[in-house]
């Protein structure tokens, strides 16, 4: 399988957290290239109704659990007689810092990253043996740079960013290949359930999920790994490379006026 995938129909894809937001403008954009998807929502309900609407398979399963992400491969591998395409973009929010209990950070790092892991583990033999499979992790811009006021959020995306990297580069000569989406406000229920961050990401710059998956779909095309759905960020990701200390005087700067 080449990097890219230029040719989408009669391919079959399954999104995570397609119940609502970004994850059900994927699907539906998905089911539109001609993809046979399945839907996959720890909401059952929405699950079932995106599902309806993209004639595919719902697999109901929470993948915050150890068993959950290899149970959902197992039965949408099984529904659609194999995964050519695999969004993982389920993701929570969490908040707060060092402070937080031991249950959030462990709940957020079950969904944001140990999901991807323990998908990969199911789908990475099965890719190798059939010539490839293309993995696309909804990350975040805060998995670049970070989120202020949400210690786990940003923690979870920066590793969820890294595996990806990790993946891509163990296995891009076996043929899988990996997609990195890290896009700044998007105008879901996540974003207006995140405090006073929600006014920063809102601001001028907040997209609606439709146009993060036109990106998305037009890097998966390419092979391109990391989808920049605000092209700002690019800019902010150089920035924090060439001088850290000065990036982080600016993001002092930014928590000042943000938290007071
Ligand atoms: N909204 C933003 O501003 C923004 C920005 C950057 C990245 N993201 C990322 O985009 C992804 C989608 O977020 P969204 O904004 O569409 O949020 P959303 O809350 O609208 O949708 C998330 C979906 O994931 C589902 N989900 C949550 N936990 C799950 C689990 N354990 N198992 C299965 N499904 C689960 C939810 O039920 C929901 O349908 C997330 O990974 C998020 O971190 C969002």
């Amino acid at each position: 399988m080449s990097r890219g995938l230029a040719h989408l129909a009669d391919r079959t894809a399954v999104v995570t957290g397609a119940g609502h937001g970004i994850g059900r403008a994927l699907a539906v954009r998905l089911a539109a290239e001609g993809m046979r998807v399945a839907v996959n929502d720890v909401d059952a309900a929405a699950a079932a109704e995106v599902a309806a609407l993209v004639g595919g398979p719902a697999i109901a399963v929470d993948l915050g659990t150890p068993e959950g992400p290899g149970e959902l491969v197992e039965r949408a591998w099984a529904a659609l007689g194999g995964i050519d395409v695999f969004c993982g973009n389920a993701g929570i929010g969490g908040g707060g810092g060092a402070e937080v209990g031991d249950d959030v950070w462990t709940r957020v790092l079950d969904v944001n990253l140990l999901a991807h892991v323990r998908a990969a583990r199911s789908l990475v033999p099965r890719w190798i043996e059939r010539g490839g499979g293309h993995y696309v992790v909804t990350a975040s811009a805060a998995g670049l740079l970070t989120m202020i006021g949400n210690a786990p959020y940003s923690v979870s995306k920066h590793a969820a960013v890294a595996f990806a990297e990790w993946l891509d580069i163990e296995y891009g000569e076996r043929g899988v290949t990996a997609q990195a989406v890290c896009p700044q406000g998007v105008d879901t229920a996540m974003l207006r359930a995140s405090g006073p961050v929600e006014a920063l990401l809102s601001k001028d710059t907040a997209i609606a999920p439709e146009q993060v998956v036109e990106q998305v779909v037009t890097d998966l095309r390419a092979g391109r790994f990391l989808t920049l759905p605000h092209p700002e960020v690019a800019g902010y990701y150089r920035a924090r490379a060439a001088d850290t200390d000065d990036w982080l005087r600016g993001m002092r700067r930014l928590h000042a006026a943000t938290f007071g």
